[in-house]
């Protein structure tokens, strides 16, 4: 009886103590250009979309200069309910911050042909989209690039996974190297698997980046965009 009320006692405060989620480090992956030159921070346009591969070859995230630091750290929960704290953005004034582009609720994604999901500024947002969030148009998840992803409203269950990124104040260059929160990759592979060959090709998809990654304007990656 004695051991029972000890060990019921012990599982209690083991469920009520929400698990710590540690980042997940892959590959080290320097983010160029288009012509394949290392990427400078300088160069990226406050406000706009870019996307780069990481750490597949065929799962997006979003890349952006939020034109304003973020420097508050967010304690954040998966679905599944660990906890993490996400650190705030990189970069000369801490404004640069990436994102996987896979959103949280049932996976829409920037694809060659479409995107329904993108950052939106002030100027850009529109009646159903706060501005400055990242907007999913399917079924309108909004999320805080400025808060570790964190969702706003709408569907989505737990935040953008973030994606991990070294500033390099020398050379003004930026590189990923792992994520931090609700990976949803495997999900992703096996929702959009026929897709996603025809699109990077069978051994591309799940195969991790090395040694670097382009960053594309989300306006060349994507022909239409769909606004809400
Ligand atoms: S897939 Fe993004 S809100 Fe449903």
């Amino acid at each position: 009886m004695q051991w029972c009320a000890a060990a019921c006692a012990f599982g209690a405060h083991e469920t009520l103590a929400a698990r710590e989620l540690s980042p997940r480090r892959y590959s080290r992956v320097q983010l160029t250009d288009g012509r394949g030159q290392p990427l400078k921070a300088a160069s990226l346009v406050a406000g706009r979309n870019y996307i780069f591969h990481y750490p597949f070859e065929s799962t997006p995230c979003f890349l952006l200069n939020l034109g304003r630091p973020a420097t508050r750290a967010v304690r954040l929960r998966t679905e599944d309910g660990s906890d993490y704290q996400w650190t705030g953005g990189v970069g000369p004034r801490n404004a640069i911050v990436g994102y996987s582009a896979i959103c949280t609720h049932r996976m829409s994604y920037p694809t060659p042909q479409i995107s329904f999901i993108a950052y939106r500024e002030k100027s850009t947002a529109s009646a159903v989209m706060r501005p400055n969030t990242i907007h999913c148009c399917s079924e309108h998840s909004e999320y805080d690039p400025a808060a570790g992803g964190k969702v706003l409203g709408g569907p989505a269950p737990q935040p953008l996974s973030a994606i991990l990124l070294e500033y390099d104040t020398r050379t003004d260059g930026l590189h990923a190297t792992g994520t931090l929160g609700g990976e949803m990759f495997n999900a992703f592979f096996a929702k959009y698997e026929f897709k996603l060959a025809i699109d990077y090709g069978e051994t591309r998809t799940r195969r991790q980046v090395a040694g670097r990654t382009a960053v594309i304007d989300l306006q060349q990656f994507c022909k239409q965009q769909v606004r809400c």
